[in-house]
């Protein structure tokens, strides 16, 4: 199977790349794909740890099979039983009808509302120990990281953490596995939007799971997306805590409007413009309607300063503007300064209830809202001088 690799003598990294699926969870957009990795423990006693989706691979088994050499599979260790991961889990049992399931109580019942009443399971607890051979696997229970179920396996012998879908990324592996053989940069954004879609909203529990692991030393991380750390895996978990404390970059402005009729979005460019001239050089401009809610939630998550801009419709916001705002109040991002504008032609409606969105956040409004009536001519802009300098000058 592609990208099969050995992270230690005993420890292989089975990843399949998906270059098929475009939507992740039927929402958002893989234009650079995904991967999913699982991970075999070839040990006096054997270790599967999670599978991949199903489908995703037609060779599945004979990999397991292949690496096993003829040994029988011990334990199937269910880190996370989303389908992107359990997906071959019957195809496992199947294979190998004596296996030993193994996961924690809530485990059980998730995968039995799947596949059925489980045979053969061994219900860990935070902490108990199971012995390979030379591997002594602990779990460490990564609750609502982002499934009630989520546990991390840890190899006590070589140090390994197994983290379930903490620490992932969107992007196939293309050729690279590890993060000493890959290009991070082009991971980044891609990392940041997963943390963002997937696991941002539960961010006060990756807070708790990551107090759990401090003191554990840890020489590799195996994630169940995306590239596995065997260099600089401080490096990752730096990137998790930074995203789950909501830090962002202190001198980064995303700028997000609404606009039907341009008005809108020549506000966008003339305050844009403002707050370059003050200086800022990292500003980045997007139209709501034509930039994907998953990359918008990123950028958001990136910047500290968020300017958001809505002409009025209905009587609110330009509905997608609504819908961006909706998706930052669940995934509750705290801790942004903020700076509003908008347009309309009768009762107003964007920008009023831009204003109820930042209550609602506790995020910091900057200066005087500009609400453009009708045409946004160059006289009608004049307050955004004002309302730049109060954006970027708050600290
Ligand atoms: C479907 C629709 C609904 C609208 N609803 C309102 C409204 O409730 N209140 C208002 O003042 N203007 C309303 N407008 C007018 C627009 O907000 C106004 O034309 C604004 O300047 C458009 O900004 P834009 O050029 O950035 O699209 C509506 C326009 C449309 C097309
Ligand atoms: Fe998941
Ligand atoms: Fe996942």
């Amino acid at each position: 199977m592609y990208n099969t690799r050995k992270l230690t003598d005993t420890v292989s990294c089975i990843g399949v790349n998906d270059r098929v699926t475009p939507l992740f969870e039927s929402m958002w957009p893989l234009p650079n794909g995904v991967a999913y990795n699982c991970y075999l423990i070839n040990d006096e006693k054997t270790a599967l740890l999670d599978t991949v989706k199903l489908g995703t691979t037609p060779n599945f088994i004979e990999t397991v099979e292949t690496i096993l050499d003829g040994k029988k599979l011990d334990y199937l260790i269910v880190n996370h039983v989303e389908l992107d991961h359990a997906g071959e889990f019957r195809t496992i049992l199947e294979r190998y009808p004596e296996v030993m399931v193994v996961g924690n109580a809530k485990t059980k019942q998730i995968l039995e509302c799947y596949f059925g009443e489980l045979k053969s399971f061994f219900e860990v607890k935070e902490g108990d120990e199971i012995s390979l051979g030379y591997h002594t696997l602990t779990f460490y229970f990564a609750t609502w990281v982002h499934w009630p179920e989520v546990m991390m396996t840890y190899s006590k012998t070589e140090k390994i953490l197994f983290s379930a879908d903490a620490f992932g990324t969107y992007g196939t592996m293309d050729g690279g596995v590890f993060d000493d053989e890959v290009n991070f940069d082009y991971y980044l954004d891609e990392m940041r939007r997963y943390y963002t879609n997937i696991v941002g909203k539960y961010s006060k529990f990756v807070q708790k799971a990551l107090a759990k692991l401090e003191g554990v030393e840890i020489k590799a991380i195996c994630p169940l997306h995306g590239i596995v750390w065997r260099e600089n895996p401080k490096r990752v978990i730096s990137l998790y805590d930074n995203w789950s404390r909501w830090n962002a970059d202190e001198d980064a402005v995303v700028i997000i409007y609404g606009s039907m009729y341009g008005n809108t979005a020549i506000i966008a460019d003339a305050l844009a413009r403002e707050i370059s001239k003050l200086g800022v050089k990292d500003i980045r401009v997007y139209d709501v309607a034509k930039t994907h809610i998953s990359t918008l939630l990123s950028e958001v998550w990136r910047c500290k300063g968020v300017v958001l801009g809505s002409c009025a419709y209905n009587a609110g916001m330009f509905p997608l503007m609504s819908h961006l705002t909706e998706a930052i109040i669940h995934a509750g991002l705290k801790d942004r300064k903020v700076a509003l504008f908008g347009s309309y032609s009768w009762n107003g409606g964007g920008v009023r209830n831009l204003k109820k969105f930042v209550e609602e956040t506790g995020w910091t409004l900057t200066g005087e809202p500009l609400d453009v009536k009708g045409t946004a001519t160059q006289d009608k802009l004049t307050p955004l001088t004002e309302l730049a300098k109060a954006f970027v000058f708050h600290k």
